[in-house]
C-alpha cells in the first residue's frame, strides 16, 4: 500500500501500512454507535459555535459547519447516508462527510477537541434525552396502577408471607406497594441524569486543549448544568452508564416479581385476575391455553439488563487513566437496556390499566385461609389476655376450623367460646374480612379508605412532576 492510501484514516499519517481488514472490522464501532448520530452533531454543532465565539472560526465557517451538518442529520434521517467500517465510527464519518460536502472548513471542526471527549459527550447526552422517555413511560405505568388501585380500594384478597395466607388486604392496597417501588425506581433514574449532567468537551483527549476555548458556553449551548472539572475524569468515567444500568436492575428486578405474580394469578389455580387476551398467546399444541407471554418475557429480560450491568462494572474495572479503547464496549450494553426497558414499561403501562379482578375469588381464597387469625388474637388482648396465650385459642381454633372446614367467621359464638370464654358477640366485628381491613385504618394500612388516600397522594406526585 502506498502512504497515500495508508493516510486515509483521519489519523493515518504516521502510518505505514493499511489497518488489517480483520482489524478494522473488530475495532469500529459505526454498527452500532451510528444510533448517536443525533447527539454527536449536536455535540459538533456547540463545539464549533463556541469555536467561533473565541474566534478560533470565522462566523462564515459556523454558517457552512452548521448547514453542512444539517444536511447530513437530514441524510441519515431519510437513510441515504451511506456509513463506512473504515471510518470506524459515528464520530469520523459525519466529520468526513462534512468535509466531502464543504470542504476544509469541514477539517476544522475537530480543532480543540479529541474523540474521546467527544463520545464522552454523545452518551451522556443520549442517556439523558433517553432518561426524560423512561420515566415518561415509567409515570403512566404509574398512573395505571394508582387507576387500578383505586378501582380496587376496597376489593379483598388475601396477602401473603412464604406465599402462604397471611391476613386480608385490599387489592388497592397491594397494587400501591408496587407503586412505591415504581416511585422510588423513578427518582433513581431522576437522580442519574441530575449528576451525569455535566459537559466533558474541551477535555480534548485527556488534558484540556491549547486553545482558548469557552466551556461554559458549549456547556450551556447542549443544556449541561456546568463542564466537568477534570479533564482526565471527564474522558474515562462510564459512572453515569453503569448507575443508569444499576437503576435499571432494580426497576427490571421489580418489574420480574410483579410479573411473577400475574403469573401466578392468572393461573386456574388462583384465578385472581384476568389478563385481556391481546396480551396474552395461545399453544400450538394445547387448545385451552392462553399464556401470560407478556409478564413472562418481562420476568425473563431482568437477567439481560442485569448481565449489561455486570458487563458494565466490569467493563469499567482496573482501567487506567484517562481514556481507554475498553469503552467503546460501553454502548451496546447502555443501547440494549435501554431499548429492553423502554419496551417493558411500555407493555407495563398498556397492560396494567387492562387487568380485571375477580373479587369473588379473591374474597373466597382470603375467607379460605384463615386470615383473620391475627384480628382474633388482637381482640383477645384487648379483652385482657396476654398475646401468647391469645395466640394458642387462636392456633386451637384454627385447628377445629380445619378439620371443620370453617373459617372463624362462620363458627357460631358457641363454637368460639370453647376455646376462650372471653369471646362474646363483637367478635364478630372483627373477624369478618371487611372488619379486619378496615381495622388497618393508619397511614400505610390497607384500610380502604387509606388505599384512596394513599393513591390520591401517589397521583399528585405523580402529577406535579416536572
Ligand atoms: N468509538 C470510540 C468509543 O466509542 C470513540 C473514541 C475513540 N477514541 C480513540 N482515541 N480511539 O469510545
Amino acid at each position: 500500500m502506498s502512504d497515500k492510501e495508508a493516510s486515509i484514516k483521519p489519523w493515518g499519517g504516521r502510518f505505514s501500512e493499511p489497518t488489517d481488514q480483520f482489524v478494522e472490522r473488530f475495532t469500529a464501532s459505526v454498527s452500532f454507535d451510528q444510533r448517536l448520530y443525533h447527539h454527536d452533531i449536536n455535540g459538533s454543532l456547540a463545539h464549533a459555535a463556541m469555536l467561533e465565539k473565541v474566534g478560533v472560526l470565522t462566523a462564515a465557517e459556523l454558517k457552512d459547519i452548521q448547514s453542512g451538518l444539517e444536511e447530513i442529520r437530514a441524510e441519515i434521517l431519510e437513510g441515504s447516508f451511506e456509513w463506512s467500517v473504515s471510518l470506524e465510527d459515528v464520530h469520523m464519518n459525519i466529520e468526513a462527510r462534512l468535509t466531502d460536502k464543504i470542504g476544509i472548513t469541514g477539517k476544522k471542526l475537530h480543532t480543540g477537541r479529541s474523540r474521546n471527549d467527544q463520545v464522552a459527550t454523545d452518551i451522556r447526552l443520549y442517556v439523558r434525552d433517553e432518561l426524560v422517555l423512561i420515566n415518561k413511560e415509567l409515570s403512566r405505568l404509574q398512573q395505571g396502577l394508582v387507576e387500578l388501585a383505586t378501582r380496587e380500594a376496597s376489593t379483598i384478597m388475601p396477602g401473603f408471607t412464604h406465599l402462604q395466607t397471611a391476613q386480608p388486604v385490599t387489592f388497592g392496597h397491594h397494587m400501591l406497594a408496587w407503586n412505591e417501588m415504581l416511585e422510588r425506581d423513578y427518582s433513581r433514574f431522576q437522580d442519574c441524569s441530575v449528576r451525569l449532567n455535566q459537559c466533558p468537551l474541551g477535555a480534548a483527549a485527556l488534558a484540556g486543549t491549547t486553545y482558548p476555548i469557552d466551556r461554559h458556553y458549549s456547556a450551556e449551548l447542549l443544556g449541561f448544568d456546568r463542564p466537568t472539572e477534570n479533564s482526565l475524569d471527564s474522558v474515562s468515567d462510564r459512572d453515569f452508564a453503569i448507575e443508569l444500568a444499576s437503576a435499571a436492575s432494580l426497576l427490571m428486578t421489580h418489574l420480574s416479581r410483579f410479573s411473577e405474580e400475574l403469573v401466578l394469578w392468572t393461573s386456574a389455580q388462583f384465578k385472581f385476575i384476568e389478563l385481556p387476551d391481546r396480551f396474552c398467546t395461545g399453544s400450538s399444541i394445547m387448545p385451552q391455553k392462553k399464556n401470560p407471554d407478556v409478564p413472562e418475557l418481562i420476568r425473563g429480560k431482568v437477567g439481560r439488563v442485569n448481565g449489561h450491568l455486570i458487563s458494565l462494572l466490569t467493563l469499567m474495572k482496573s482501567q487506567p487513566l484517562a481514556y481507554n479503547k475498553d469503552n467503546q464496549e460501553d454502548k451496546e450494553p447502555v443501547f440494549d437496556i435501554i431499548d429492553t426497558v423502554k419496551d417493558c414499561l411500555k407493555a407495563y403501562a398498556d397492560m396494567i390499566p387492562a387487568i380485571t379482578v375477580n373479587e369473588d375469588v379473591t374474597r373466597e381464597a382470603a375467607m379460605r385461609g384463615f386470615s383473620t387469625a391475627t384480628d382474633l388474637a388482637d381482640y383477645l388482648v384487648r379483652k385482657g389476655l396476654p398475646f401468647r396465650d391469645a395466640h394458642e385459642v387462636v392456633g386451637k381454633s384454627v385447628a377445629y376450623g380445619i378439620a371443620e372446614n370453617k373459617d372463624l367467621s362462620e363458627m357460631t359464638l358457641d363454637e368460639l367460646r370453647t376455646f376462650s370464654s372471653d369471646i362474646s358477640a363483637d367478635v364478630f366485628d372483627v373477624l369478618t374480612l371487611e372488619g379486619s381491613v378496615n381495622a388497618r385504618n393508619h397511614i400505610g394500612g390497607t384500610a380502604p379508605e387509606q388505599v384512596l388516600s394513599a393513591a390520591k397522594r401517589a397521583e399528585n406526585r405523580i402529577n406535579n412532576r416536572s
